[in-house]
């Protein structure tokens, strides 16, 4: 008890809230810096930053991928509330993203960020980065399929999927992008390597799966026929050879970092987690959880130093960036609250089947949940890393998509309780 007191004030007030209460109020937190992050003043309507910070790191931009999957945890909220603050943030950002794909860029739709006035950022960075178009389609695809369930189909073919060609609606310029390119190397998420892998994989045949879905409905046959046969080209199954227990990150690179030898990587729990039913995937899914906690259980000193706990996740064991310098990698909050998200699927897919063994999976993900509880400011707020050596939030503060994570991961949570 003593010793619970003595950490709740080392580390912060978060942890001497039960945790049934930081989920409620943390949910607060997460939806108030979500709309703050779409509601700059500076920026133009539908730009989401990714973190206020301006230096160490500069992280003020519209980053295609953050965009998407934050934004698609408000077309979840609207879903859920069906208020229209909620709706008018999905409208701005269909324009935002639309101007977007019309701006001059280097790669086309594959540029990874802009300055938040919608101008392609164009310096040299690890471009393209394949997964932005892919994980935009799927998170208009989920808000167009809303809208047309309220009869709103001619704002659907105004707005987001017209059958026509060169394609001048968002979702579809998305998916000609990706249905085309697909086969190309590009950035992983972490903008570090190029070369083929799972998670831009997964999204892409995600995307591709469920255009081809909207594509039929909205009178465009032909070209559904076309984005399903490429998702279906799409081979996942190569990330997970017979010798291997865990699903590879990345196949055939052909430029960046070096040295990821072990091929491990909470990309693909990132992957699990945007698309958890699809794809016959999840049979590798927890011998992937089981080695990302053994892994950095044993590489991060506070993961060694409160062992009692779920052990807090990084990217990938050979990381060394900071957020500043390239010294050591940290935990990060996004990779820890995916692997809470992951065992709430698993709990939720296995309940029929195992009641005993989707209780320990519920059991697991509310560990990986207090881990972050645990590292989390008094106020709430999340930083994108926890330092390895102490246990405080570092690098970019409030990390938009932080409190996206929190939120499908809660969901995830509600869903498997359910
Ligand atoms: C910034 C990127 O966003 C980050 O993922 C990467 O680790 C560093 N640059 C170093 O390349
Ligand atoms: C660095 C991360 O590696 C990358 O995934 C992210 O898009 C940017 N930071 C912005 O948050």
């Amino acid at each position: 008890m003593l010793a619970v007191f003595l950490l709740s004030f080392v580390i912060g007030q978060s942890y001497a809230q039960t945790f049934s209460d930081w989920l409620n109020s943390e949910s607060q937190v997460a939806q108030s810096k979500l709309l703050a992050a779409m509601s700059q003043a500076e920026a133009a309507p539908g730009a989401v930053i990714a973190s206020p910070s301006k230096s160490k790191p500069d992280y003020y931009y519209h980053w295609t991928r953050d965009a998407a999957i934050s934004q698609h945890v408000i077309v979840g909220l609207y879903q859920r509330s069906h208020d229209n603050k909620f709706k008018q943030k999905i409208l701005d950002y269909i324009q935002f993203s639309r101007a977007n794909q019309l701006a001059r860029t280097l790669t086309d739709l594959g540029e990874p960020k802009f300055y938040v006035d919608g101008t392609p950022y164009g310096l040299p960075w690890g471009r393209p980065q394949n997964d932005g178009p892919a994980l935009r389609a799927l998170t208009l695809i989920e808000f167009a399929q809303l809208e047309l369930q309220q009869g709103h189909r001619d704002f659907v073919e105004d707005h987001l999927y017209k059958a026509e060609l060169p394609a001048m609606t968002v979702i579809k310029a998305d998916l000609e992008y990706v249905s085309h390119h697909w086969q190309e190397p590009s950035f992983d998420l972490w903008e570090e390597v190029q070369g083929d892998h799972f998670f831009t994989r997964l999204v892409q045949k995600a995307a591709l799966t469920k255009g081809a879905q909207l594509a039929q409905i909205m009178n465009d046959p032909a070209a559904s026929d076309w984005y399903l046969r490429q998702a279906q080209k799409i081979d996942l199954e190569e990330f997970m050879p017979a010798n291997q227990d865990y699903i590879l990150t990345t196949l055939r690179q052909t430029a960046g970092l070096q040295g990821k030898n072990s091929n491990l990587d909470s990309a693909v729990t990132l992957g699990f987690i945007r698309i958890p039913d699809m794809f016959n995937i999840i049979r590798k899914v927890p011998g992937t959880l089981r080695i990302l906690e053994k892994t950095f259980g044993e590489l991060y000193t506070i993961n060694r130093r409160f062992a009692d706990m779920a052990p807090a996740i990084g990217r990938y064991p050979e990381d060394v960036y900071d957020g500043d310098t390239f010294r050591a990698g940290n935990p990060w909050v996004i990779s820890t609250l995916a692997q809470a998200e992951s065992y709430y699927r698993l709990a939720q897919q296995s309940s029929q089947k195992n009641k005993t063994l989707a209780l320990e999976y519920f059991k697991r993900g509310d560990d990986f949940f207090k881990r972050v509880q645990f590292h989390a400011n008094p106020d709430g707020s999340l930083s994108e890393q926890i330092s390895r050596e102490n246990g405080y939030m570092v690098s970019a503060v409030d990390l938009t998509w932080n409190y996206a994570a929190f939120m499908t991961a809660l969901w995830a949570r509600e869903e498997a309780l359910k």
